[in-house]
Parts: C-alpha cells; structure tokens; sequence
C-alpha cells in the first residue's frame, strides 16, 4: 500500500507520502465492470483478452475491479469455477465471479449450494439464447430462480429467445444473408422483448429478484419499467456499446469492421441506443456494463462466409467509465453523483460488497480514480490496452478523462502510464442475500394469506 495523499489545495504533508493535486477535477470511486468476459472460450477459441490485459486495460481506464462468468465445464459449475480461479491468477485487479447454469439436475441443484455457501458466489446466469450450447428452457430457469432464491443469490438473464433467434438464422441463410448483417437481422428486437417479458414474469411468479444483463433494445427497455413501476424488483445493465453506438456498422462493405459490431443481443437501429440512455438516466435501468469479449480479426474472419462462425462479442472494459462520462454527465443527462452509482456504486450494493467496493470511506478498499472533466480523450485500436487489433468505438472522441486510478491503495495509471502487477488481484467474495432481498419473505407471507383456504366439497353422489 502506498501513502497517498488526494489534495485539492496543498497543505503540508510529511515527504514520503506521494501528493495527487486533484484541484478541479473529481475525485471517485473506481469503476466496477458487472460484466466482462475474459479468457472465455468460445467456437474453439479463447478471447484475445485474458484477466492480465482485459484488466490492465481496465485499469488505464478507471475501472478497479470486474464481474466475470463463470462458464461451467460440461455442465459441472465446480469444474467451470476452478477453470476460472486459475485464468484469474494472473489478476492485476480485483475481481468476481457470476456463475452460468446450463443443464438441471440434482448435482447442479446442489453445487449452487456450494457456490454460494463456500465460494464467494451469489449470481447465478441463466441463457435463454445460443441454442444447443447454453439455451435454457423454462422448466429449468423455474428450478434455476428456485434455488436461487432459497440461497438469497441473484439470478441473471440473457434475454433473447433461442428457438426464435435459431429459426431466424436459417432464414437468413436461406435467403443467401450470409455477412455480419445476417446475424442483426436474425435475432430482431422483439425476440429481446419476448424473452425479457417471460423472465420477468417467471421471476415475479417465483418472487425472486431478477438482473437482465446486456439490454439492448427498447422493446427490453418497456418490459423492465412496466415490472418496476408494479414493484418489481428487477434490475435492467446497459452495456458501454449499447449506450453509445447504433448497430448500422454491421452494413459496412469491408468484412472485418461489419464483423467487430457483431455481439448477442446485436447493436440495434439508431434511436434504440438514445432510449437505453434515456431509461438510465431515469433509473429505470441501473448500472452499465460492457460485456468486453474482445477478438482480433483474424478470429472474426472465421465467420467470413457464415455469420454464425462470427465469434460474438465487442470490446469496452477500457472505454466503459470515458463513454458513460462523455454521453452521460458531459451532455447533461445525468449528474456526477448519479455518475458514480450507474458505474460503481449500484454495482457494489447489488452484490453485496458495498462500502468495500463502490465508495471511498473509512474501512473501503482503496480503489480511487481522479477524473479530469476537462480533459479530453479519443479511442483508437493503436492506443488502446486491450489485445484486440480492433475497437468497436474506433474514432469516438470525447471529454472526461481518467487521469489517476489507485487500485488497492497502488498508483497503478498515471501520466498515460500503466504500472501493472500480474497476480495481484484479489478474489472478491460476494455474499448472499443483497438488499434485493429485503422483505421477500414478507411478500411471500402476503402471498400466501391471499389464497383462500381449500374449497370443501361433498363427494358426488352421481
Ligand atoms: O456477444 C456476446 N455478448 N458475447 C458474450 C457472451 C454473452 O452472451 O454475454
Ligand atoms: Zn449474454
Ligand atoms: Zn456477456
Ligand atoms: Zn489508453
């Protein structure tokens, strides 16, 4: 730990102690990425980013700690969770884990359990899409927000209908749609509507809290702020990617840039990017993620003559905190306060590990960023940390930048600088029942007295 001290005008502080001048500029929270693939495998492959680059990246751009997913080996979570325990060694962060469920039975039943009673794990996701590989079907996402709510673990959806996503691709290969286009076209918005509104409503007939992750549409938009308005609790992310691009680059004529825009649920038509904005700067939406899974593109170019071998997937773990600045605070939609909860603080308290994570106060870990308003920054594959050879927010340019990240009490980003150790990131336990699941028993309760007591009926005589 170093001895830092944050000032704002100089007062007189002993010499081995390093001074930040932060006069006119902010002094935050460091950013908390609730979704971000690294080192996923994926068609036979594994992303270019693992949790050393995906995480210096991250650093360089004010985020100190990030959610990955467990993707379970086989089925078998306890297998997935080892695989990922040591791709983490290599951690120069601070990170978590949520933990996919793909198949039921009672051996998964049981090893929820243990996640979440013996590792750290209180977030569970559920896909309702990629057919045949993780697709889930409702019987087991009843089971899955079950379990989940007996272990006060949070589920999560990935909303899109698989069955209707797996039909729709057939149709654009039939029609000869082979390009990056073809995968846009095959999973519409209203198939992110029909799968948000049935989750939804399974979590609201279970009683359990729910987290769609990357909502990309407004048809998912309109389904989450009718269930919150009834009391819901259901908690909708917006990624980086979605708040500030549209998805018309998958039209673009060179190959490679159409296919850099491809991730599931796609990039939609204009505006659908404008009203994400919009329902997170009415809360109807909470925190922003990225959902980086980033591929170089050679990797895409797997999927030159078939969008489906096209490895989803975009980056923004480095671009995360600048973009929600820049189209956020800086175009006046939300303020710096609300700022530091759609990126931090939110985050922290849905899983549990607030004020460790998500403040800065006594007893919190030290991980701070000094953002300039006034500085400006501009996002290119040349100067960006990630591995990738290409950047989906390629040219965007923008005003806000980090220009300090302290990551567990260590300069680890100044003067454009990364000062970066491999393995010293620390797995950060997640405890179960978050305040998402206060009172739950006492709907349940309510429930309950609600139903009439058994109908007595005479036997018939007939
Ligand atoms: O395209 C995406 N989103 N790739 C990562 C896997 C997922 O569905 O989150
Ligand atoms: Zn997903
Ligand atoms: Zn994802
Ligand atoms: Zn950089």
């Amino acid at each position: 730990m170093q001895l830092i001290a944050l000032t704002f005008t100089s007062p007189l502080v002993p010499d081995h102690v390093t001074v930040l001048d932060a006069t006119g500029k902010f002094v935050m929270p460091g950013g908390i990425d609730p979704h971000a693939h690294l080192a996923m495998n994926g068609l036979g492959m594994e992303t270019v980013d693992d949790f050393f680059s995906g995480q210096a990246a991250a650093l360089a751009g004010g985020t100190t700690m990030h959610i990955d997913f467990v993707i379970p080996v086989n089925g078998s979570l306890t297998a997935g969770f080892e695989t990922y325990i040591k791709k983490a060694m290599k951690s120069c962060m601070d990170y978590g884990f949520h933990v996919a469920v793909t198949k039921w039975d009672e051996v998964v039943s049981k090893e929820m359990e243990i996640m979440v009673k013996e590792k750290g794990i209180n977030s569970f996701k559920f896909f309702l899409a990629y057919k045949g590989v993780f697709m889930v079907n409702d019987e087991l996402l009843l089971e899955g927000f079950k379990k989940c709510k007996s272990l006060g673990a949070l589920a999560m959806v990935h909303a899109e209908n698989g069955d209707a996503v797996y039909e729709g691709q057939k149709r654009m290969i039939e029609l000869g749609i082979t390009g990056p286009e073809g995968h846009a076209l095959s999973r519409p918005p209203s198939l992110e509507g029909e799968a948000t509104a049935r989750t939804i409503r399974l979590a609201s007939f279970v009683n359990t809290p729910l987290y769609v992750v990357h909502v990309m549409s407004i048809d998912a938009v309109e389904e989450i702020a009718r269930a919150r308005k009834t009391g819901q609790r259901v908690i909708g992310e917006p990624t980086a990617a979605g708040l500030a691009l549209d998805g018309s680059g998958v039209w673009d004529p060179d190959f490679i840039t159409a296919a850099k825009f491809l991730m599931s649920p796609p990039l939609r038509a204009p505006g659908h990017d404008k009203a994400l904005q919009a329902a997170l700067s009415t809360g109807v939406l909470q925190l922003v993620g990225t959902d980086h899974c980033s591929w170089n593109s050679t990797q895409k170019a797997l999927g030159m003559n078939d969008f489906r071998k096209i490895p989803n997937g975009v980056n923004g773990i480095e671009e995360r905190m600048h973009l929600v600045w820049d189209i956020m605070v800086e175009s006046g939609q939300i303020s710096v306060t609300d700022y530091v909860r759609v990126t931090s603080t939110e985050c922290a308290r849905i899983f549990n590990i607030y004020p460790r994570k998500g403040a800065i106060l006594p007893g919190s870990d030290a991980d701070i960023i000094i953002l300039n308003p006034n500085s400006s920054f501009e996002i290119t594959a040349k100067s960006h940390h990630s591995r990738s050879d290409t950047n989906v927010f390629e040219g965007t340019k923008g005003k806000g930048k980090v220009e300090v990240t302290i990551a567990g009490g260590r300069i680890v980003w100044e003067n454009d600088e990364l000062k970066v150790v491999p393995g010293s990131g620390k797995y950060v336990e997640m405890p179960p029942f978050s305040y998402l699941f206060d009172g739950i028993d006492k709907l349940d309760a309510k429930y309950l007295s609600s139903l009439k007591a058994p109908v007595k009926r005479f036997k018939s005589t007939a």
